[in-house]
């Protein structure tokens, strides 16, 4: 049994004016933080609920910790999913999930691309701009995405997104730099199906069923793009085909791609990778979660891995013992041990 810091922030007040209206997408929701509580109290451990603010450093100070289950995606700043590590790194306290390095360059799309690009991983060609007056779309092919370059959970994107001539594309970028006070990421669009790939583990990981996203499911004439709308408006399972009916080759260039790139970022005990198809039919990575959603049955992460056979308390219980162990700590584990999970 291990004292278990569950650490989280939670979604607070609705967005101001002027505020982005999806602020705070990506925080968690108080029953989602329960869940995983109560997932992890009916594996025995003792549980303290700490949220991820300016006072946790105190917290973790005084509180005797033996590990943090890490759900923090951080307040403000551009590398904000990593401050919570970095004070546990700071403390010596470890916690479940990636590491400092991993969470900052991940948030950072156009940074985790070039590293992507280093390894030969696809990844669709790109430019950044910090200034509408600065666009230049010159090596790229439209039709083209633009999104803000620091964001998850579908923040900022939308059917605006996709830009077919430098008109639509200098009038989004314009409003997303504006609304989301950063710089926005201009991709070449992939035209094909999209797929999420969910792992977990750390020598020999396991790869959860692939998932396609259905946009044939959703109505006629809206933007096959799984935006925030989507995220929100249509969550009923068949907006979501999992297992993805793909060819055995498919399958296994997607998962591998993904592991590919989960080794590239050097991801750590769990994480998501989003892939879509180019019009070659190569998959090619968007973007890579190592903070997966961990909503029960509504988050992408748990939804897959609930169709490869593992429960709610069964993947948040694998996630802590995959930390457990990559931190030599295995007798902190109670028998049975949820499934063997190096
Ligand atoms: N280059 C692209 N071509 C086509 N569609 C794209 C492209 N980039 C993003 N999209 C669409 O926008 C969606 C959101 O993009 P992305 O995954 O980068 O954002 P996110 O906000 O980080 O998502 P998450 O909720 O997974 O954190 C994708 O799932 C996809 O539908
Ligand atoms: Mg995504």
């Amino acid at each position: 049994m291990a004292v278990v810091g569950v650490m989280y922030n939670l979604k607070g007040a609705p967005p101001e004016e002027g505020e982005p209206p999806d602020l705070g997408a990506e925080l968690d929701s108080e029953s989602t933080v329960a869940a995983v509580a109560l997932a992890l109290r009916a594996h025995g451990h003792e549980v303290q609920l700490i949220e991820g603010n300016d006072t946790a450093y105190l917290k973790l100070l005084s509180n005797r910790l033996d590990i943090v289950f890490n759900m923090c995606e951080g307040l403000r700043g551009e590398s904000r999913e990593s401050h919570i590590p970095s004070m546990l790194e700071m403390l010596g306290i470890p916690y479940t999930g990636s590491g400092v390095l991993t969470l900052a360059l991940t948030l950072d799309k156009p940074l985790a691309k070039k590293v992507l690009a280093y390894h030969g991983i696809p990844t669709p060609g790109f430019r950044v701009f910090s200034s509408p007056d600065e666009i230049s779309v010159e090596g790229l092919e439209f039709p083209l995405f633009v999104k803000p370059a620091h964001e998850g959970s579908s923040m900022g994107v939308s059917s605006s997104s996709y830009c077919r001539d430098i008109h639509e594309l200098t009038a989004e970028a314009r409003r997303l730099i504006a609304l989301y006070r950063q710089p926005v990421l201009v991709e070449e669009y992939l035209p094909g199906r999209e797929f999420t790939v969910g792992i977990l583990g750390n020598k020999n990981p396991i790869i959860f069923p692939v998932m396609e996203i259905n946009f044939d499911a959703i109505p006629a004439g809206c933007a096959r793009v799984y935006s925030r709308q989507f995220k929100t408006d249509w969550s009923d399972d068949i907006y979501y085909m999992c297992p993805a009916p793909i060819s055995p080759e498919l399958e296994a260039l997607l998962k591998d791609t993904a592991l590919k790139t989960y080794r590239a970022l050097d991801c750590r005990d769990l994480a998501r990778v989003d892939l879509r198809l180019d019009r070659n039919w190569v998959p090619n990575v968007m973007e890579v979660n190592p903070l997966p959603g961990l909503a029960p049955r509504y988050s992408d992460y748990p939804r897959i891995a609930e169709k490869g056979g593992w429960s709610f308390t069964d993947l948040v219980n694998g996630i802590l013992e995959c930390a457990l162990r990559r931190n030599k700590m295995e007798h902190l584990i109670k028998p049975p041990f949820v499934k063997q999970i190096a």
